[in-house]
């Protein structure tokens, strides 16, 4: 799976794509792959496509600036950025110690769609149905924000704050279903059977605010990349 994603990351950057990248434990094996496979070129080539390197992540904690470990940039730059030695400023990022976080979540979307948009943007899925931080009520055309993260996402993500969802910012700055659903291609990519329920909701029941991913239906190039244990019920009945 993280080697077929990986493949498609990069097929894309040979392409002169922007990419849109994503956080979390499912695109830890994706970035070794990815790492793995660009690592491999010959150096003349690898280097000349990391020069071209454009991307945009989803979404950064509002409050984390790169030096701290648990910000999204700093996952960033141990997972691509300093293991490929890719120019920082190639990997865009919401800056998470931004003065306004409103005014940070425009300029975003503002550089977002100055690039050109984005041509390849990697999703995973949140246990309550987020995609980026997009949280449930969220509808079809929510724009880049700062917004309050739910419980359940801080449980969710507590793991990375020593086991305490109190430890987890209170709030994120994430790209919109908006810019999200403005992407060219989609991938999202969902491992395990915790998240077996929430895919199915997310893929095979109508379009609601109660489940952001569900949104993705609507796009009309959107690749699903599924362990078995997330496809458990994805059988049409
Ligand atoms: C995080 C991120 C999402 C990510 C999701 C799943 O909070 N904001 O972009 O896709 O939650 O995370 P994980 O892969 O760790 O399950």
């Amino acid at each position: 799976m993280a080697a077929h994603v990986a493949e498609r990351l990069h097929q894309a950057l040979e392409d002169g794509g922007v990419l849109g990248l994503a956080t979390g434990r499912t695109m830890e094996p994706v970035y070794a792959a990815l790492r793995q496979r660009l690592l491999a070129l010959p150096k003349p080539q690898r280097e000349l496509l990391l020069r071209q390197w454009r991307s945009f992540n989803l979404d950064e904690y509002v409050g984390l600036g790169p030096d701290h470990p648990q910000s999204f940039a700093a996952f960033m730059q141990r997972q691509l950025a300093g293991p490929l030695q890719i120019e920082r400023g190639s990997l865009a990022i919401p800056h998470g110690l931004a003065l306004d976080a409103d005014a940070e979540a425009r300029r975003y979307s503002a550089a977002v769609v100055a690039a050109g948009g984005v041509d390849l943007q990697l999703l995973g899925l949140g246990s309550n149905g987020h995609v980026g931080f997009n949280e449930p009520p969220c509808s079809e055309a929510e724009p880049c924000r700062c917004l309050t993260l739910s419980p359940a996402t801080r449980q969710q993500n507590a793991e990375a704050f020593g086991g305490d969802p109190a430890a987890v910012p209170a709030r994120a700055i994430t790209l919109g279903t908006a810019e999200i659903l403005a992407a060219r291609r989609l991938l999202l990519v969902v491992t395990g059977a915790a998240k077996a329920g929430i895919l199915r909701r997310a893929l095979l029941e109508p379009p609601c605010p109660e489940v952001p991913a569900s949104w993705l239906q609507r796009h009309p190039r959107l690749e699903v990349v599924v362990d078995l244990a997330a496809a458990a019920q994805l059988e049409l009945s």
